[in-house]
Order: C-alpha cells, then structure tokens, then sequence
C-alpha cells in the first residue's frame, strides 16, 4: 500500500513538474479595469505560455484555461530573464488566473483582479516607496499589503539600495509576501523611479513601464482616477513638463488625478531642501497641478512620514517655503517614504505641515467620486493583522496598527 502510494507520488510529480519560474509580478501600466501584464523571471527551461482564464483551475489541469497567450516581450536584466505577457481586453472587477507552462514544467496557480470600470466605485490603495535596505522591515509592508488587498500598489521610487541584481532579486523575494500568504493573489503594481534606480530601465525591463522616460499614466474605475507617474532623476522641464500638461489637460474630466513622483516638492527633512528637484518641481509642475484641479499628491524620499494641510503656491512672505494653507483650493500632498529604508526624522515642519513622524509606514488611500481619505499604516505587525477581502476591504482589520498623530488618524478630502 504504502510503496504503490510512493509510486502514484512519483508519476505525479514526474507528469507536473513544477516550471522554473519565479519573482511572478502584475503591473497596471495602461487601464487596471481592462489591461494588465503578467511578469516573471524565467530561471531555466524555455517557450513559456502563460494559460489564463477567468474560471480558477489547478495546475495540473491547465489544459482547461479558455485562453493561451505568448510572451509579449522578454530581456536579460539584473541577472533576471524578465518575461511579459500583456493581457488587453479584460473584464473589469473579474478576477483571472493562470499558470505559466515551459519546457520543464508548469508553474503554481496565480490569481489577479481587474478594476471595476464604473465611476460610482470605491477604490483602496496602498501608496508608498522607499524600502532601500533594511528587509525585516520592508517585508512587514509588503506582507501588510496582502492583508490589506487594496487594489494595486501605488510604489513611489527607490526600490532597492545600491541597483544590484543581488538587492533586485531580494526586492522581488520580499515582494512575493504580498501574495504567498493570500492565496497567490497577486496586488497589481504601478511603478515610479526614485533616485536609487540608476537608469530609467529598471521600470521598462523589469516591470515593463510603457515609457522609456517613465513618464505614464494609468487609470482606473472607468473616470474615477487618473494616476500620473512623473520621473524625478530626469529634466523636470522640457518633455515631462509637456507630458504632465498634455496628461492633465487629457483627464480633466476624471474625478481625481493623482500625480506621484519620487523626490518631494517640500522635503520635511531639511539637508533634502538642498536637492535640485525641489525648486524645479516648484517652478515647473505646482501650478499645473493647482491649473487643472488636482487635490492629492504622493511624494516619497525622505524617509519619514508626513501629510499637509491642503496648501496652494503663494509669492512673497505670505506663506512659508512658497506655500499657504488653502482648504477649498489647496492640494494635500503626502509621503514621504518609509517602506524599509532607514529613518530619518523630520526637521522641517511648516506651519501648513498637518503632521509628520518617523513611522515605518505606507499610506493606505480609499476614494469614490466625492471623497478621497486616507491613513497612515504602521505595519510591523503585519503577522497579527487580520486578512481582509474583497467584501472586507473598506473596513479596519483587527489588529491594524494606525498612526495617530494629534490632528487625528484619517485625512479626508472632499472632491
Ligand atoms: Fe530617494
């Protein structure tokens, strides 16, 4: 009984071996409610075709998902062999899943969901960056988002420390906690730069980023959102500037636009201040945000926490650093990036800063038409943190651990 139980293991395993691909990833790069690309590193074998489907079946089954699509495109980077496939004419709110075959084997079973094309949705989003170096810590966070289930991950810039393949493939082992305890559910993805990527192509090669500038926007539920990744380590000016008018001007009719990018506009840490970004993103994009209605910002880099006021551009003595607490005008920008990097505390506080900490933490965002509010997670406690679901996901987890500074936990903004 026992030997012919070890032989049927046997058969099994031989039959399904397990493919040899890794580092699985799922990007918003255009439209989460209809398009999406599945990304992988292919360790060894080779001709992967990804089976994919919106009905949920196993593995060894694969031959019974509707749909087979190729790999789009594919490179050799960061000691990864990156490969895409980009699904377009999606459902919107439908969950797919799919499995990846080669030529050694077939991969576990992966899941992702679609956004709900439909403005009168509500969103969650996980909003953050900067998990550099310290992993214990940036694992806390990524394992936070699985609990969370937002519906994609806004990731603000400096991925890893030092741009190695060997901090690449650590990043993306410390992101599979987002999915490994959820059932292989894989949170979509939106990428921006930070200064400790060194070229624009860690978007293009390892999460296939539309743009070679990393200049792109991705929308969602239909004409709720706008997000717009903008590219601080390249010409503020010029083309991005361009970019951001033509991207602004667009979308207009969307509920909210919300530009994220890397280094912050009014770093609250001081040495920051002396950064060359600072005075151009002033000079250049501030009031193009404030010309074409935005209301929510996210900035990153500094390594601590923060949330303004909302503040509008002011000339002369009136205000403090360009800026004056405006509440029916005013844009609230938050940040400012602590997914594992190392601390820093905020020396710069202005009269229009609403609150600010040294808080290993990531904003997590809710919004529908006429209300966008979000609170600050401080995530190490990720293991005692209630998974929540899709019916759930609007709702506290017990166990969450939400900043509280003194004017109060949540920050609403009212369209
Ligand atoms: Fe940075």
């Amino acid at each position: 009984m026992k030997k012919s139980f070890v032989l049927l293991f046997a058969v099994v395993c031989s039959t399904f071996v397990f493919g040899k691909v890794d580092f699985l990833r799922v990007m918003f790069n255009h439209n989460g409610d209809d398009r999406a690309t599945i990304g992988w590193n292919q360790v060894s074998g080779d001709s992967a075709v990804v089976f994919w489907g919106t009905e949920d079946i196993p593995s060894s089954r694969y031959l019974e998902y509707s749909n087979i699509a190729h790999v789009t495109t594919s490179n050799i980077y960061k000691g990864m062999n990156n490969n895409f496939v980009r699904l377009v004419q999606l459902r919107p709110n439908t969950a797919y899943y799919f499995v990846i075959k080669d030529s050694e084997g077939i991969s576990s079973r992966y899941w992702f969901r679609t956004t709900p094309n439909n403005e009168d949705a509500r969103l969650s989003f996980v909003a953050g960056g900067d998990s550099r170096s310290r992993r214990e810590t940036r694992r806390h966070g990524f394992r936070m988002v699985g609990r969370l289930v937002p519906h994609a991950i806004l990731f603000d810039g400096d991925y890893t420390d030092i741009d190695t393949e060997e901090k690449w493939k650590l990043w993306f082992e410390d992101y599979k906690l987002t999915y490994q305890e959820s059932d292989n559910r894989i949170i979509p993805i939106v990428t921006t730069r930070g200064n400790h990527e060194g070229s624009n192509k860690c978007l293009t090669e390892m999460f296939d980023c539309p743009s070679e500038h990393n200049l792109y926007n991705v929308t969602m539920g239909g004409t709720l959102v706008n997000i717009i990744c903008l590219n601080t380590e390249i010409a503020i000016g010029y083309r991005q500037k361009k970019f951001l008018e033509e991207t602004l001007r667009e979308y207009e009719r969307f509920s909210w636009q919300i530009p994220m990018y890397h280094r912050s506009c009014r770093p609250h840490v001081n040495w920051k201040m002396k950064m060359r970004q600072v005075k151009l993103i002033y000079r250049k994009w501030i009031h193009l945000f404030e010309k074409y209605g935005v209301k929510f910002v996210l900035e990153c880099d500094s390594h601590i926490t923060k949330h303004t006021w909302p503040i509008v551009k002011c000339k002369g003595k009136q205000g403090e650093d360009g800026f004056i607490r405006d509440d029916e005008n005013g844009i609230v920008y938050a940040g400012e990036g602590c997914w594992g990097a190392p601390l820093r505390v905020p020396d710069r506080i202005r009269s229009w800063t609403r609150d600010a900490g040294s808080i290993n933490s990531f904003k997590w965002i809710f919004l529908d038409k006429n209300e966008l509010s979000f609170r600050t997670v401080d995530y190490m406690n990720s293991k005692e943190v209630e998974h929540l679901t899709d019916e759930t996901r609007f709702e506290l987890p017990k166990n969450i651990n939400i900043w509280s500074p003194k004017n109060g936990d949540k920050v609403v903004i009212k369209k």
